[in-house]
């Protein structure tokens, strides 16, 4: 489903301060770090470990949460595919925004979608986007059910629940594969923290 464009008489505007400038004021490149997993596979708890680690070392950086944009910038769509679809592409244009701040963004959402995923990917430079796949069995996240959410879909009380009642669609080449139910979050925290590292992302 593609968007409908709507504005006319619409002129792009170049910044007078660039993207390579931010960058090399901040010491570090602008990047998005794509969590992608079912509720409850730690996909919060990870990205806000690995802003922290980050904050420490001085790197601009900041966390988009599915909960929390849907209280706001999205707060008129649901979930039905067509709805996630557009919570997506509105988050990954977001991204892509951040990225050109010269930040480094991380965003977690189910996004169960592989063409949504990979819809985000393709609004960035190659390098830019970084997709994490948080692994994590669907029957560990049910136990860990953080939320209480899992036990209502079992119910019957939320429909087209992820996992449940409607898909996730695995990524078939993320850059970076977290085992959530075999490692501590120190630990992928730190398998996170060295890929940015080799991939240069860390440097101007
Ligand atoms: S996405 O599928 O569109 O990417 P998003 O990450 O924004 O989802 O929101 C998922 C969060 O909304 C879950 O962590 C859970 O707390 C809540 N939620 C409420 N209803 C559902 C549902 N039907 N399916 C999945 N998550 C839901």
């Amino acid at each position: 489903m593609s968007v409908e464009t709507k504005a006319t008489n619409i002129v792009w505007h170049a910044h007078a301060v660039t993207r390579t400038e931010r960058e090399e004021r901040f010491g570090h490149r602008g990047a998005t770090l794509w969590f992608t997993g079912l509720s409850g596979s730690g996909k919060s708890t990870l990205a806000n470990a690995v802003d922290a680690a980050l904050w420490e070392r001085g790197v601009r950086s900041y966390v988009l949460d599915g909960d929390n944009v849907r209280h706001g910038l999205n707060r008129d769509l649901g979930f039905s595919p067509e709805d996630r679809t557009e919570n997506i592409r509105r988050i990954g244009e977001v991204a892509r925004l951040f990225t050109d701040a010269g930040i480094i963004n991380l965003t977690a959402f189910i996004s169960p979608y592989r063409a949504d995923r990979d819809a985000a990917r393709a609004l960035q430079k190659e390098g830019d986007f970084i997709e994490i796949f948080v692994d994590c069995p669907l029957d560990v996240c049910e136990q860990r059910d953080t939320k209480g959410l899992y036990a209502r879909a079992r119910a019957g009380k939320i429909p087209e629940f992820t996992g449940i009642s409607a898909p996730y669609e695995p990524p078939l080449r993320p850059e970076i594969v977290v085992q959530t139910a075999e490692r501590t979050v120190e630990e992928c925290v730190a398998q996170i923290l060295s890929y940015l590292s080799n991939s240069g992302a860390l440097k101007p």
